[in-house]
């Protein structure tokens, strides 16, 4: 049984058009499902990247097999530039957490199983328990609202506020019990999903992250080199649909923020090879129901120099 059952690995080697003497970034390494099969689809190079400190252990066993075929870096990918300047072949990015973080309740991110209200990948910085316990109400509905596109967002702050005030949450079940109060039953999903989704975006700045390492990709990619994203929630896919597509030199995905010289669109630095996301297989569902709301898109590095790095709202 892997730690992580890697979701849609044929689609990932094949749009990253994996070839022996390349060198391939895996931005997310997670337990290393990416990671091994591209060293062994071609006798190429890889560095791993991960900002949880427990992929660590895994990617020192990935050194003892592959030896210096395999590197890895502990860090955010949002710095995948900064620690990685050699131009590459290809860049994958598996967004979002591992089976290994949301089965651990040591980690916090469950809402099903008890633990602290942790949920932070890099095992550093604020915690979920430290935002639901300090931001102002407001706050709090707006980043449920946003980040959870949570319609009783205001409902469960106000939940969520009330009872702090009595005994401050450090819990999952703990606030699970409060956001189930505050929401009610009825959906197919448990009621919290939406706001423990809302946090875990929040607590490790989620869309900031891949916002930058989408820049830092196009940033280190050689020409011809290709960009894969698999994403779960449509926040993030929307975010890498709009980057892919200004990218790819259609103004509809061009932030109102970019600054454009005499606007003019700076020449295309992708090309989009994905005209429409790719999904996974009923065979795959049928053995792994976690790759369920998974989508694929992947874009190839063009001659064109990068964009400036200025995308918030993109
Ligand atoms: C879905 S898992 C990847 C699983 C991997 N593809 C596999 O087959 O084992 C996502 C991983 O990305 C890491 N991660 C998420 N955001 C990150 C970021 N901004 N920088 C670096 N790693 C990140 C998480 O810690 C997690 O280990």
């Amino acid at each position: 049984m892997n730690l992580h059952e890697p979701v849609m690995l044929p689609e990932v080697l094949q749009h990253l058009a994996v070839a022996p003497d390349k060198t391939y970034v895996d931005a997310t390494f997670g337990a290393g499902g990416y990671s091994r099969a591209i060293l062994q689809a071609a006798d190429c190079k890889l560095i791993g990247m991960d900002r949880d400190p427990r992929a660590e252990g895994l990617a020192q066993q990935m050194v003892q097999i592959f030896g210096d075929r395999f590197s890895f870096v502990p860090a955010c990918f949002s710095a995948l530039d900064q620690h990685i300047v050699t131009p590459v072949d290809g860049v994958v990015f598996d967004i979002g957490v591992s089976s290994m973080q949301l089965d651990d309740p040591a980690r916090g991110f469950s809402f099903q199983k008890d633990g602290p209200l942790d949920m932070r990948m890099s095992q550093s910085g604020p915690s979920a328990a430290d935002l639901v316990n300090t931001l102002e109400e407001f706050d709090l509905a707006d980043l449920i609202w946003r980040y959870g596109e949570e319609r009783a967002s205001r409902r469960i702050a106000a939940a969520i506020v009330r009872r702090r005030d009595e005994a401050p949450f450090a819990r999952t079940l703990d606030l699970a019990d409060v956001v189930k109060g505050a929401v009610g039953h009825g959906g197919k999903t448990h009621p919290a999903t939406r706001t423990f989704q809302a946090l875990r975006i929040a607590v490790n700045d989620e869309l900031g992250e891949l916002r930058q390492g989408l820049e830092a990709a196009e940033a280190i990619l050689k020409p011809g080199g290709r960009l894969v994203v698999v994403t779960f929630h449509s926040l993030e896919d929307r975010l890498v649909k709009r980057f892919m597509a200004a990218r790819g030199g259609k103004r509809r995905g061009v932030s109102r923020h970019q600054p454009l010289p005499e606007d003019r669109l700076p020449d295309p630095s992708f090309e989009v090879i994905t005209r429409r996301t790719v999904l996974p297989t009923d065979a795959e569902l049928a053995v792994n129901p976690r790759a369920r709301s998974a989508k694929l898109r992947a874009a190839a590095r063009t001659e064109a120099p990068a964009w400036a790095r200025m995308t918030e709202g993109v």
